[in-house]
């Protein structure tokens, strides 16, 4: 692997995405389209960061990299090459390989970064990312030489017919010698029909001055880029069966792998089963032998070894599901640690609350952990037994072994092994049922017999 600086460009509009949110950050996979770009350069090898953002780019510097990151700010949108010398100051001086990347561009592998970053080793100045297009309208195209060397790129507005009619094409990533990449920038006019500082023309000059360039083919689904919504949705299901291909590798089995949906970072184990209709937010770690059952959505969460979640569970943010857990339909949690064989089947919201092993929560427990203003928290003891339709208001502790009879409202901590139970004590009214029927079958007869005295009872006047 070399290592090498990556210039990520950024400072387009985005216009066609219709949104407030500038076109870079919107996620893929639940991660920004420009920081799938980074995290790409950084698996294949970049050491820092420049990337080039517009002026009208808000919110950037939320996103923060692994390593040494500098943004730069492009004022005036005058071309690719004007863009890379937005960020001049990162370069000067630079020694190693420099690698050009289009933050609309999410989909490239480290592998084809690595490639085209090593296809600088033998001494070529530059090297171009080419592919092969189905439909190479609106690409710039690569011109071969005699010996199949990359001659030049030629841009379609100011290609020929027979150049037109070429399917090689450029993917716009590119690598440069470190050294050299500021003189041939410096050379580039924007003496062409679009009136921009094309980095396309860094070919001709790099080859005028008696420089090799290489190039390196990958696949057309690498260099999608993202203008629009519709095209979003193509990178979101290429990047989808990526994850779900990459899971099914590790030792998952996915009954219905286009229904489930991962986020960039899930991480799942061996001998793991996922029901169809399955979503995973940001930030999940799923143990070996899980089972996550049909329409569950879980985000934020550690699920351990052997647990079982849904169908239809939710598990929000700050949720740990130790070994062995059961967690059932209908079953919300959030911020909840929930240690080895504890059981909440049916029907409750866990929230802000530590349960220890083997508790059993009863159907429809709910912990109040909001009061209007500030969250609180309920601590569960061991082994402890919740009875169906329990409130726990928080704070509050329920000792281990504890016991808790149905429908209570629990305010106060319970000590270990106690029962507690806050029902209105039962009465029976002998007889009432059958003295209320009775007394409402006269009064049918009574209706029946005389009609009249019925519909004048009706409107009730005296
Ligand atoms: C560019 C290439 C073309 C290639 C295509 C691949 C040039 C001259 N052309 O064309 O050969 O086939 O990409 O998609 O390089 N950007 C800036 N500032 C600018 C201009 C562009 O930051 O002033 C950024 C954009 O945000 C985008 C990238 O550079 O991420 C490419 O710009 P775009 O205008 O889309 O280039 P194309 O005309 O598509
Ligand atoms: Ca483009």
């Amino acid at each position: 692997m070399v290592a090498f600086h990556a210039v990520v460009l950024a400072a387009g509009q985005g216009t066609r995405m219709r949104s407030a949110i500038p076109k870079v950050l919107h996620p893929l996979a639940g991660l920004p389209l420009v920081a799938h770009v980074f995290k790409a350069a950084a698996a294949a090898g970049a050491n820092r960061i420049s990337a080039v953002f517009g002026p009208d780019t808000k919110g950037f510097e939320r996103l923060r990299p692994a390593m040494e990151t500098r943004f730069f700010v492009q004022k005036e949108r005058l071309g690719t090459a004007h863009a890379v010398l937005a960020a001049r100051k990162a370069l000067e001086g630079a020694a190693g390989p420099v690698v050009i990347l289009y933050g609309d561009t999410p989909l490239v592998t480290p592998e084809s970064l690595e490639k085209l970053a090593g296809s600088l080793q033998d001494g070529a100045a530059m090297a171009v990312m080419g592919f092969n297009a189905t439909n190479p309208m609106g690409y710039g195209r690569l011109i071969t030489g005699k010996n199949g060397e990359l001659a030049a790129i030629r841009e379609e507005k100011d290609a020929s017919p027979e150049e037109r009619a070429l399917y090689l094409c450029n993917s716009g990533m590119m690598a440069f010698q470190g050294n050299i990449l500021l003189s041939l920038l410096d050379q580039i006019d924007n003496k062409n029909k679009a009136g921009e500082y094309y980095l396309t023309d860094a070919v001709e000059i790099a080859r005028a001055a008696g420089h090799r360039v290489a190039f390196a083919l990958v696949a057309e689904d690498e260099v999608r880029g993202v203008n629009t919504r519709a095209q979003l949705s193509e990178a979101e299901e290429i990047i989808q069966n990526r994850l779900r291909l990459a899971a099914m590798d590790g030792g998952a089995t996915l009954i219905s792998p286009a229904t489930v949906t991962f986020s960039h970072d899930t991480v799942t184990g061996h001998d793991v089963l996922i029901e169809p209709n399955v979503f995973f937010g940001p930030g999940t770690v799923v143990g070996d032998g899980v089972t996550i059952k049909a329409f569950s959505h879980i985000e934020g969460a550690r699920i351990e070894n052997g647990a079982t979640v849904g169908p239809f569970a939710r598990l929000r943010p700050g949720t740990h599901l130790g070994p062995k857990v059961r967690i059932g339909n209908f079953v919300e949690l959030k911020a909840a640690e929930l240690k080895s064989g504890v059981k909440v089947n049916h029907l409750s919201y866990i929230g802000d609350s530590e349960v220890g092993e083997n508790a059993n929560i009863g159907a429809g427990t709910i912990t109040c952990n909001y009061d209007g203003f500030h969250k609180h928290k309920t601590e569960i003891g061991a082994g402890a037994f919740i009875g169906s339709n329990s409130a726990l208001v928080a704070p509050v502790k329920i000792g281990d072994g504890a016991y808790i009879g149905s429908g209570s409202v629990i305010s106060r901590d319970v000590p270990a092994d106690a029962l507690a139970v806050t029902r209105a004590p039962q009465v029976h009214r002998e007889d009432w049922a059958r003295r209320v029927r009775e007394r409402h079958k006269a009064a049918e007869a009574v209706k029946q017999k005389h009609p009249a005295t019925a519909i004048s009872n009706k409107s009730g006047g005296e």
